[in-house]
């Protein structure tokens, strides 16, 4: 699956992106520092420029007052006011009178005095100076002088400095976005490559003519694909023999099965049928031999008693190997008879466990290897029960719901921890089974919590199964 990346996750932006800011925060310092070297010039000139004229002008104004020759000052001031950066001159004289007043921004309330040009807010430098002639106060004279020409001086570096900031973000943007397209455009093809080799398709290549970082990346990434390739084919060549003797192994174990079941149910017959008669022969041969010799011998008597008692015991054991072997009962009277009778003779033989059975359900049709199947599922269980589990209870349930056929066994004994490796044939001979007529074995099962063992059979698959 190929996934998009999102616009702020993407290299590309991310390198434009830190690239402009870069940029942006270098120039802004040098525009910065451009302005507060023309300030700090302008604002050095001005103060020089303004003391040494108001000491002049001070100075002139004094000989003026002293000839009280008001016509000339006058003239001067009038002179002097066309000085570009001057926008006022005031005379006081030594009440505070107005004497004089030039210039557009004369003010009426007298300004308070600047000290510093830089640190001006309305835009004029205000300056004052005392005349004194042979030491004697005279009055005052208040100038202003306009930082116009400063602030104009800073707005054109600014813009400028602006311009040319701007022309060098455009030049970069454009080089990074040149250089980060064919960069991730390569990587790109990296990355593809590798999506293509997620979904299996070991055929991509990548081009590696380049002679550089990425190329060097892709050759790698080409050998390694190649590796995985080989490697890949070898596992799956691996792992389709060993699903392949994997299914030949339950084949034959399915066959052995069945085999056993059929040799089992041949045995049985014969037993019956050869040694049955045989047995019974034997007998009314002994009792008869007992009768004749009832007034004869005694001996002979004894003799024909002990016979009649040993097969008369011979004939138990065949016919408890009969019924291990092939119960006539599953043949004669089916399943859920069956169960119950080997329930009922297994609590014989365990009065100490409480074992029930329990069953719902149609059950009466199941077929012959299904039959066979679940009598032997419970037969292997009480045996196991009776040997592993030391167990006080044991439930036997059978329910078929018409579509799912349960069968159920638990017990409340010592249990097992199933992921230790358990020796024994008897439950992977379960699980084969039901494998072989379709049906799903489960174990459940925990130290000192019981064992639990489930065959579900789908009805559907039950068919397929049938014989
Ligand atoms: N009902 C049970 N309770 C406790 N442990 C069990 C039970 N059934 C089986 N086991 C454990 O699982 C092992 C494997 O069982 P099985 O395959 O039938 O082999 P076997 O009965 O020949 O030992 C047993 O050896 C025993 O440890
Ligand atoms: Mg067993």
């Amino acid at each position: 699956m190929y996934r998009s990346t999102s616009l702020l996750r993407s290299l590309r932006f991310r390198l434009i992106a830190s690239v402009v800011s870069i940029e942006v925060i270098m120039l802004s310092l040098l525009v910065w520092n451009n302005i507060s070297i023309i300030q700090t010039t302008h604002t050095d000139r001005l103060r020089d420029t303004a003391s040494s004229m108001i000491q002049q002008i001070a100075n002139t104004l004094g000989s003026y007052m002293v000839a009280v020759d008001y016509a000339s000052l006058d003239d001067y001031l009038s002179n002097i006011i066309n000085y570009k950066e001057l926008s006022y001159i005031v005379v006081i004289d030594r009440d505070g009178n107005t004497v004089t007043a030039h210039g557009k921004a004369s003010p009426k309330a007298r300004p308070t005095i600047d000290s510093h040009p830089a640190q001006v807010t309305d835009g004029v430098f205000d300056i004052a100076e005392d005349i004194k002639v042979a030491g004697q106060p005279m009055g005052r004279v208040l100038t202003g002088f306009s930082l116009s020409n400063m602030e104009d001086a800073i707005n054109k570096s600014r813009t400028r400095g602006i311009t040319i900031a701007s022309i060098e973000i455009i030049l970069t943007v454009v080089a990074t976005v040149l250089i980060g397209l064919g960069f991730t455009r390569r990587l790109g093809m990296l990355s593809n490559a590798a999506t293509q080799v997620e979904m299996g398709n070991y055929s991509v290549t990548l081009p590696t003519d380049t002679n550089d970082e990425v190329a060097t990346t892709a050759a790698a990434f080409n050998r390694m694909v190649t590796e995985v390739s080989s490697r890949t084919r070898q596992l799956e060549q691996e792992e389709s023999r060993s699903r392949k003797l994997l299914a030949e192994n339950r084949q034959l174990i399915h066959t052995s099965l069945e085999v056993q079941e059929e040799e089992r149910k041949h045995m049985a017959r014969e037993l019956h049928d050869e040694l049955g008669q045989c047995l019974t022969a034997i007998q009314a041969d002994a009792e008869l031999i007992r009768d004749l010799s009832h007034d004869t011998d005694k001996k002979i008597e004894t003799s024909a008693v002990a016979i009649m008692d040993v097969s008369s015991h011979v004939y138990d054991v065949v016919h408890s190997m009969m019924h291990r072997l092939r119960p006539s009962i599953l043949d004669n009277l089916g399943l859920i008879e069956a169960l119950k009778d080997e329930v009922d003779a297994w609590s014989a033989r365990h009065p100490e466990t409480r074992c029930t059975f329990e069953q719902s359900g149609e059950l009466l049709d199941l077929g012959e290897r299904t039959n066979i199947t679940l009598y032997r599922v419970v037969q292997e269980c009480l045996t196991n029960i009776s040997k592993h589990a030391n167990s006080n209870e044991v439930i036997i349930a059978l329910h078929n719901d018409g579509r799912v056929l349960t069968l159920s066994i638990d017990d409340d004994g010592v249990g097992v921890d199933l992921d230790t490796r358990l020796s024994g044939l008897g439950l992977i001979g379960m699980r084969e089974r039901a494998d072989a007529i379709g049906g799903h074995f489960e174990i459940n099962s925990a130290p000192d919590k019981g064992m639990h063992i489930r065959l579900t059979i789908e009805q559907m698959a039950k068919t397929e199964h049938h014989e």
